[in-house]
């Protein structure tokens, strides 16, 4: 046997010297919470996929976003479900539609505690629950959805929302939206690119939470989850053309295009640990099978580590509670 010279245990000996040598800390600050407001509902509903997440009414919204603020959570990023869904999502252009008027009451009780962000998409607000409005073949229109996106940002930043996140991978969202933005005087609108978003079975359970109607898949507009190099095509692209921010998504199949991106962007790096990624956790833990606090800082902190400079996570609560001590 040969003594060992160096010895790295050295640093692990006791919690303070492994207080002390600690590489990576998640501050509340770092965790937004995406939260769902449904239009017709009379309180809140859980979603059985999603045990401890809830379908909201515009009333239920507020404590959460007072919970969120006192706890240091950076931002609430929201997603409306519609009572009634049309061919080219009308709802998500109206005022009166069920996700600008909750951004209304977020942005109301938020004040400058955090900040307001909302999805802009059109899934779920069409009846066929593709992220674009349809040609006469029944394919995602490109360029049609983009003419939608704009009204879309127009009346999320007229609605209060101060981060909008481009999750429909349409070609040149971000170029567009940042021109219709502009033209209406919103500059100071923050736009949030879904820059590496796959085609992923890990927003199962994200289908319930908006009452999803997609048949089929989204194969020909979110990634293939094969293509790495790919990741950084659409997030250079994404920078090009103006994004303040852009994701990666799903966050724990796609460390590695996270740690990509993280090495080349100038501009923040998120990631979205998304709906299945959440369910597993919770689902394994109710089986005792691992043990939840554990499982939920180790996934959290792993995707600081990996280059997320923030995280969307539906345990942004929890976890900044567990923060806190
Ligand atoms: C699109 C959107 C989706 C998610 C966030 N924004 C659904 C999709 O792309 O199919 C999924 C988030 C999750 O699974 O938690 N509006």
């Amino acid at each position: 046997m040969q003594k060992p010279v160096i010895r790295p245990r050295r640093l692990r000996q006791s919690v303070a010297m492994r207080n002390q040598t600690r590489e990576f800390a998640v501050h509340p600050s770092e965790l937004i919470l995406p939260v769902f407001v449904r239009e017709g509902l009379d309180e809140a509903q859980e979603i059985s996929s999603l045990p401890g997440v809830h379908q909201h009414t515009l009333e239920s919204i507020r404590p959460v976003v007072n919970e969120a603020a006192e706890l240091g959570v950076g931002g609430i990023m929201l997603f409306g479900v519609p009572a009634e869904r049309d061919a080219i999502g009308s709802g998500a252009t109206d005022p009166e539609g069920i996700l600008n008027r909750g951004l209304r009451v977020v942005a109301e009780e938020a004040g400058d505690a955090l900040t307001v962000q909302a999805d802009l998409c059109l899934d779920e607000f069409t009846d066929h629950g593709h992220c674009g409005v349809l040609d006469v073949r029944g394919e995602v229109d490109n360029d049609a959805t983009l003419e939608r996106y704009d009204e879309m940002a127009l009346a999320q930043a007229a609605s209060g929302a101060q981060i909008l996140g481009l999750s429909g991978m349409m070609d040149g969202q971000i170029a567009s939206a940042r021109a219709a933005l502009d033209r209406a005087g919103f500059h100071d609108t923050v736009l949030l690119a879904y820059s590496a978003k796959y085609a992923s079975a890990f927003y199962g359970p994200f289908r319930e939470a908006v009452d999803s109607q997609l048949q089929g898949d989204r194969r020909t507009y979110q990634m293939d989850p094969a293509n790495r190099r790919e990741g950084l095509r659409e997030t250079r692209l994404d920078i090009e053309e103006g994004a303040d921010i852009v994701m990666v998504k799903p966050a724990m199949s796609y460390l590695d295009v996270l740690a990509d991106t993280a090495a080349f962007s100038e501009v923040p790096v998120w990631a979205y640990q998304v709906s299945g990624e959440y369910a597993m956790i919770v689902a394994a833990a109710q089986n005792g099978w691992i043990d939840r606090d554990r499982a939920v800082a180790e996934s959290i902190v792993s995707i600081r580590r990996a280059g997320a400079d923030a995280v969307l996570t539906y345990f942004a609560l929890e976890y900044a509670r567990a923060l806190r001590g």
